[in-house]
C-alpha cells in the first residue's frame, strides 16, 4: 500500500498575476485546451496513488467543489436528450475511487498557512502539496516522482529545478549540502532571495511530499517574505532536525500562474490533443509571423 494517501491543493490565493481574468473566477479553473488546471494537478495525484483529495480554499472558488462534483442537471439532461456519448463523457471525466475534502482559509496568510489548515484533515500521515498553477508535463507523473523518493528514503522531499539566476526573487531556493545524480540532501531553502543571496540555482517547483513534522514548525514560525507565513520557512525550521531532500524531477514545467507560462502551456497541450493536434498544427505553421509580430519588444508578462 502507498504511504502516501494525500494531497493538498492551496487553491484560496488571489491569482493576482492573472487579473482580469481571476476577479471573479478562480486561476486554478483556467482550462489548458479543455481541462481546468485543478483537474490536471488532481489527475496527476491520482495517478500517483493519492486518493484523498485536500482543498484548501477561499472565497470565490466555488466552481473547484462543482467541478469535482456530480452535474446531475447536466447529466438528466444530456440523458433526456438522448446524449449518450456527452453523458459518458461528463461521467467519466475524473478517475473514479477519489474522496474529495474541502478546508477554507478564512484569513490569507500565505502557503504556510494554507497547509496548516489542513491539518485536521490530514492527521499524522505523509502528505503532498500540489500547486495547480505549475502544471508539469512529465511521463512518470512529478509527484509520483516524489512519492517514490519518499518511499525509498522516509525523508520529506521538494520538488526542484534549475532556473535563471535572475529569477531567484520567484522562487523558493534550496542549497545542497549532498548532491546526488538527480536527488541532494539540503541544508538550507530561501523564500525569493536577491540573486546574491540565492544558495544555489535551484528552485522549489510546486510539488512536495512532506512529513507531517512539518505542522509544529508551520505553527510557530513567525512571518517571513511579503508578511506571510511561508512553506518554505517551516521546511527551513524542519531541516535543523529532519533531512529533506530535493529532487530535480523529470518532466517540463509551465508557469500558468503567469499569462506568458499559460499561453506556452496552451500551445503545447494544445498541439497534443487528439481532437484537435492536426487543425492546430496546421493552424500554427500557417501563421503569418513576420506580419503578426508587433514591432516594440513587449515585457513579459
Ligand atoms: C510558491 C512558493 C515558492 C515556490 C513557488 C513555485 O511561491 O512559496 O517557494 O518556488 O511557489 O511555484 P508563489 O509562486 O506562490 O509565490
Amino acid at each position: 500500500m502507498t504511504l502516501v494517501r494525500k494531497a493538498v491543493f492551496p487553491v484560496a490565493g488571489f491569482g493576482t498575476r492573472f487579473l482580469p481574468i481571476t476577479k471573479a473566477s478562480p486561476k486554478e479553473m483556467l482550462p489548458i485546451v479543455d481541462k481546468p488546471l485543478i483537474q490536471y494537478a488532481v489527475e496527476e495525484a491520482a495517478a500517483a496513488g493519492i486518493t484523498e483529495m485536500i482543498f484548501v480554499t477561499g472565497r470565490n472558488k466555488r466552481t473547484i467543489e462543482d467541478h469535482f462534483d456530480k452535474a446531475y442537471e447536466l447529466e438528466s439532461e444530456l440523458a433526456f436528450q438522448g446524449k449518450y456519448s456527452l453523458l459518458k463523457e461528463v461521467q467519466g471525466l475524473l478517475p473514479k475511487n477519489l474522496h474529495y475534502s474541502y478546508v477554507r482559509q478564512c484569513d490569507m496568510l500565505g502557503l504556510g498557512h494554507a497547509v496548516l489548515c489542513a491539518k485536521p484533515l490530514i492527521g499524522d500521515e505523509p502528505f503532498a502539496v500540489i500547486l495547480a498553477d505549475d502544471l508539469i508535463d512529465a511521463e512518470v507523473p512529478a509527484i509520483g516522482q516524489l512519492v517514490e523518493q519518499y518511499e525509498r528514503t522516509r525523508s520529506s522531499v521538494i520538488a526542484v529545478q534549475h532556473i535563471p539566476l535572475a529569477q531567484t526573487r520567484q522562487y523558493g531556493i534550496v542549497g545542497p549540502v549532498w548532491k546526488g545524480m538527480r536527488s541532494h540532501l539540503i541544508s538550507q531553502i530561501v523564500e525569493k532571495p536577491a540573486p546574491e543571496y540565492a544558495p544555489s540555482s535551484l528552485g522549489v517547483v510546486g510539488r512536495y511530499v512532506l512529513s507531517p513534522a512539518i505542522f509544529e514548525y508551520l505553527n510557530t514560525i513567525p512571518k517571513g517574505t511579503g508578511g506571510e507565513i511561508q512553506l518554505t520557512d517551516g521546511i527551513a525550521a524542519m531541516l535543523r532536525q529532519y533531512p529533506v531532500i530535493a529532487h530535480e524531477f523529470s518532466g517540463i514545467r509551465y508557469d500558468c500562474g503567469c499569462k506568458t507560462g499559460y499561453m506556452e502551456a496552451s500551445v503545447q497541450f494544445g498541439l497534443k490533443h487528439p481532437a484537435i493536434a492536426e487543425h492546430f498544427h496546421s493552424f500554427l505553421a500557417n501563421l503569418p509571423l513576420s506580419d503578426q509580430r508587433p514591432t516594440l519588444v513587449q515585457k513579459a508578462v
